[in-house]
């Protein structure tokens, strides 16, 4: 592939951008300055450096990012900054979008991806990908709340009742919720259905995929070969 071509496929400019910046001697091939666009390059053992950052090639974007209080998981945000301000030029180039959506005041675990099979398979409910949240409710949580939330609960516009694949209380206004879908304001809709309400809400996993402890709120990074088989595991085979 030549050079030119790489960089323009992994989120670094148009095709004449991307001609500038190699002739320029903005760019190292696996650390060696190379300023000839139209050299071919293997992108099976390729990492570009520009800007002084390294960048092994991607064929397609999987990231993941510790979402933290008061972004909006848009591209046209209304009332907070967006989500995708967080990441780098070149990833927004290549066109990632979230897979699903949390809230603004929504924190945790939030996937980007260009690849739209792969964001297919992580958000339609038939598939069963896990989804698990961490609640803090304005109330006490109750039996009867539990059992409601795991023997199902009717929200407004939807057919039939919605029960959550797990529920359990972790504290006096805290619990942990496990769904099979992502409908819009599922989890606070649920729990209103009950008669609480949810103070504080987080995603602590994806399938078998936890936020990793060390990943700060606002902070991303690319999902590897082996996060990416977790995440697609489906529950509750992925927990036991
Ligand atoms: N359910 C909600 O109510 N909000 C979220 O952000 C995610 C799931």
């Amino acid at each position: 592939m030549k050079l030119y071509r790489v960089l323009q496929s992994q989120g670094f400019g148009s095709r004449k951008g991307s001609m500038a910046r190699i002739r320029a001697g903005e760019v190292a091939v696996n650390g060696v300055v190379c300023d000839d666009p139209e050299s071919e390059v293997d992108p099976a053992r390729l990492e570009l450096t520009i800007d002084g950052v390294t960048w092994p090639f991607r064929e397609k974007t999987y990231v993941l990012m510790h979402k933290p209080a008061g972004y909006e998981c848009s591209h046209h945000p209304r009332h907070h900054p967006s989500v995708f301000s967080l990441l780098p030029p070149p990833l927004l180039q290549r066109g990632v979008q979230c897979v699903g959506r949390l809230d603004q005041d929504t924190t945790g675990l939030l996937l980007f991806s260009d690849d739209g099979q792969f964001i297919h398979r992580m958000i339609s409910p038939k598939k069963g990908v896990a989804k698990v949240y961490r609640a803090v409710c304005a109330d006490p949580v109750s039996e009867a709340m539990l059992d409601a939330l795991r023997s199902g609960v009717q929200l407004n516009d939807e057919p039939s009742p919605i029960a959550a694949l797990a529920c359990d209380r972790l504290d006096e206004r805290t619990l942990r919720l496990t769904l099979a879908e992502g409908k819009y304001h599922q989890v606070k809709r649920m729990i209103g259905a009950t008669g609480n309400r949810v103070e504080v809400l987080h995603r602590e996993s994806i399938g078998c995929y936890v936020l990793p402890v060390a990943l700060r709120p606002g902070d991303w990074r690319w999902l590897e070969t082996e996060d990416l088989k977790q995440l697609e595991q489906p529950w509750p085979s992925a927990m036991s």
